[in-house]
């Protein structure tokens, strides 16, 4: 069976008010639909950890920094309602823009600092609109836990400040990136490539994984993050917005015996990809030599 389809909060919450009276534990899966196996590995997550499942399907205006990129989103409801039949979803949230943002709406949630480098800096008020829609998200739902893709790294950092700041009484849990065979990141965008396109666009975690394994052996991040920049150029990436090696948690400068990770954004085609990966970097490194980086 389909998912029920909700569009209004009135109904949402005669829903979660039964739920939470009987007990049960409200899981949240947030999403702008067009809904691939990536957005399923986090349904399956909650479905496994929750009594009750919400997948929100929101195109939520306020995080697209380029009109044109929010006009042509996928909207493919009934196609989202049909995949997620399987999964046995509580509710499918489709709420209308006045619901969310209702007329004389004015507070808009920010995060500094981790919302700052990398995507923010390519998307001004991006992290904006989604530290507001997915603050709103969890007041709507009440859920007691929402999954977050670690696809989108710099965004569950983001996520997990604000819930930490502003003590919102929800856990997040991040869930690995789910990858297609050729170790491209399941994205929506991939379908706009075409086949030649999609065929090239696996040299991206190819060029990260590469470089990451060339970190973890001792390489200088400097020259190594120039070299592999220049190696996607090459690959017919263009531009490559950035591809930095940066702490994990903080988006900041990486430091020795921390997390770090890689993150990359490029187009290609036209397409905007992104993606990242862990790097434990050598027991050696020392602040001035990841410095540079
Ligand atoms: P959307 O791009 O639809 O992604 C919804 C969730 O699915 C995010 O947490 C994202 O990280 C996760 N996801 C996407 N591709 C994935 C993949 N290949 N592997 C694992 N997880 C993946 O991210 C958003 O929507 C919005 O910003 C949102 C949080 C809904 C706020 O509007």
């Amino acid at each position: 069976m389909n998912a029920p389809i909700i569009r209004s909060l009135d109904a949402l919450d005669a829903l979660t008010d039964a739920w939470r009276a009987a007990g049960q534990r409200i899981g949240v899966v947030p999403t702008m639909g067009a809904l691939h196996e990536g957005h399923l590995s986090l349904v399956q997550r909650a479905k496994a950890e929750c009594d009750r499942v919400i997948v929100t399907l929101f195109v939520n205006p306020r995080q697209f920094n380029n009109p044109e990129d929010f006009a042509r989103y996928p909207r493919t409801e009934q196609a989202d309602a049909a995949i997620l039949a399987p999964y046995g979803v509580d509710a499918l949230f489709v709420p209308t823009g006045d619901e969310v943002y209702p007329p004389g709406h004015a507070t808009t949630v920010s995060v500094a600092g981790v919302s700052g480098p990398l995507e923010g800096a390519h998307r001004p008020g991006h992290f904006d609109g989604v530290a507001t829609v997915v603050t709103i998200l969890f007041n709507m739902t009440r859920a007691e836990r929402a999954y977050f893709g670690e696809k989108d790294w710099q965004q569950l950092q983001v996520v997990r400040r604000l819930v930490a700041d502003l003590h919102l009484p929800i856990r997040i849990v991040p869930c690995p990136s789910v990858r297609a065979g050729d170790g491209l990141a399941l994205s929506s965008r991939n379908q706009r490539l075409s086949a030649k396109g999609r065929a090239q666009a696996a040299a991206l975690p190819g060029v990260l994984f590469d470089l990451a394994g060339r970190l973890e052996r001792g390489a200088t991040p400097a020259p190594a993050l120039a070299e592999a920049r220049a190696r996607l150029a090459d690959l017919g990436f263009a531009p490559v917005e950035y591809l930095e090696l940066r702490d994990g948690d903080t988006l900041g400068d990486p430091l020795p015996g921390r997390p770090a990770r890689l993150l990359v954004a490029a187009w290609l085609e036209g397409v905007r990809l992104i993606d990242n990966i862990p790097v434990t970097l050598p027991q050696t490194a020392t602040r001035s030599s990841l410095g540079a980086a």
